[in-house]
């Protein structure tokens, strides 16, 4: 890369249903462990029962600050749970380990003014808005918090982040549905790039477990059938028998950083921020068009402002929901973009997340800068039978970890709406 300021990754974060805290959540990923289980035997009284999918990949929790589980007094301060939503919650959580991580936690006055946010989420608070409503329309106004708008506003997560760590320089929230999490960070880099700031907290959450979240799901057919019993087998991407998505919660945070300024302080690298596309499928609000020419179109962009050729990439974290329509599509326009496509390892982390929506394009990002630091290709569970008829015919990571040397790795996220981004990592070389 010349020109331009080069941006790296000198900080992660993570929330997620397979684990929070980096170490524990890629450990889990790359050990094969499901983190989806059965919303009615975690939450009995709350009424999934009524509903065709009734299984979720959770976040574990506790009280008592156990390894790996989301204990909100580790972040927050007495009194923030009830003036947060759940998706800000789990953003300031991510939003910590990654500035702990990159050694980012107290900037001076200056570079305070250099560092921004870029934090986004799917949904926003669909729990806050449901159960005010029915406080109102049981108890009228007296009910009714003051801190409803704010909690429920989709750049509160952003705004809580800056106000927490006093960053002064740009302040931005994207609402993308599930490419979110990708936008949150491409667009980031490209503040860094342009010289808006010199550090960005990147990323997205989203917690819409929830009743009404999953019926509108149902209703449009999108979720896993025939699991309820066995959740862990529900996310199957690219398998035969996928039937669906599985819906998840958490939240991924990256601390991106302009090349110089990471240098100047010894900052550690994970990885280059390399390439950004972006499409739009013009067509419909969920199907793909025929041989995913919108997914083609974000893969090709992303590659050709990376710089680097389709042959130095070893690794694609695919979108692959276990949707029978999308992994197809999304799978053609891979080998489509992808002339090596038969030497690549194509492997989606769904399978033991689930769906995290508008959070997943960020937590996929960490797994592929991981991919990409470590030389490992994250599994793909469940994957027991692909149809090479339907063209289900690469080196999809079945059920173990691969090992093997990735100096580049792609990313893809796509959302209702018809928007397709991807994202390219590479190691970082002087
Ligand atoms: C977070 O935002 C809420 C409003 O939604 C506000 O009341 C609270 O003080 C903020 N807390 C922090 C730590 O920024
Ligand atoms: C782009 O996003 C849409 C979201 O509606 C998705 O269905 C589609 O699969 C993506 N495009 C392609 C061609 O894969």
């Amino acid at each position: 890369m010349t020109g331009a300021h080069r941006v790296v990754v000198t900080g992660l974060g993570i929330v997620s249903p397979v684990g929070v805290g980096i170490k524990h959540a890629w450990q889990s990923i790359i050990e094969g462990r499901s983190g989806i289980r059965s919303l009615v035997n975690e939450r009995p009284d709350a009424g999934y029962d009524q509903l065709p999918s009734q299984i979720a990949g959770i976040v574990p929790r506790s009280d008592s600050s156990a390894p790996g589980t989301f204990d909100p007094k580790m972040s927050l301060a007495p009194g923030d749970t009830k003036r947060m939503a759940a998706f800000t919650q789990y953003a300031m959580c991510a939003a910590q380990e990654a500035l702990a991580d990159a050694e980012w936690t107290q900037p001076g006055d200056e570079q305070r003014e250099r560092t921004g946010v870029c934090f986004g989420t799917g949904i926003g608070s669909l729990d806050d808005i449901t159960t005010s409503y029915e406080q109102f329309k049981a108890g009228g106004l007296r009910k009714i918090s003051p801190m409803f708008v704010p909690k429920i506003l989709c750049n509160m997560a952003a705004g809580n982040i800056s106000i927490r760590y006093g960053f002064y320089g740009p302040n931005h929230a994207v609402s993308t549905a599930c490419t979110t999490g990708a936008h949150a960070i491409g667009d980031a880099m490209r503040f860094i790039r342009f010289g808006d700031a010199d550090v960005m907290l990147a990323g997205a959450s989203e917690c819409s477990l929830q009743l009404l979240a999953l019926a509108g799901f149902s209703k449009i057919k999108a979720l896993a059938l025939g699991f309820n019993d066995s959740p862990e087998k529900a996310s199957r991407p690219f398998d035969r028998d996928r039937s669906g998505f599985v819906i998840g919660e958490g939240a991924g945070a990256l601390v991106l950083e302009e090349l110089g300024h990471a240098k100047a302080r010894g900052a550690r690298i994970y990885a280059e921020v390399r390439g950004y596309g972006l499409s739009g499928d013009g067509f419909h609000i969920t199907a793909p068009p025929d041989g995913g020419a919108g997914a083609q179109r974000a893969m090709r962009s992303a590659i050709r402002s990376a710089q680097i050729s389709t042959a130095d990439i070893g690794y694609v974290n695919a979108h692959a929901t276990s949707t029978p329509l999308g992994d197809k599509v999304e799978n053609s326009a891979i080998k489509s973009v992808f002339a090596n496509a038969d030497r690549l390892a194509v492997s989606s982390t769904k399978s033991a997340t689930g769906h995290l929506l508008g959070a997943a394009g960020a937590v996929e990002a960490i797994f592929t800068v991981l991919a990409v630091r470590n030389n490992i290709a994250p599994p793909t569970l469940n994957l027991d039978t692909v149809d090479a008829a339907d063209g289900f015919d690469l080196n999809y990571v079945p059920h173990t970890a691969q090992e093997r040397l990735i100096s580049s790795a792609l990313t893809n996220s796509f959302g209702f709406g018809g928007t397709n981004a991807s994202l390219v990592f590479a190691k970082f070389v002087k």
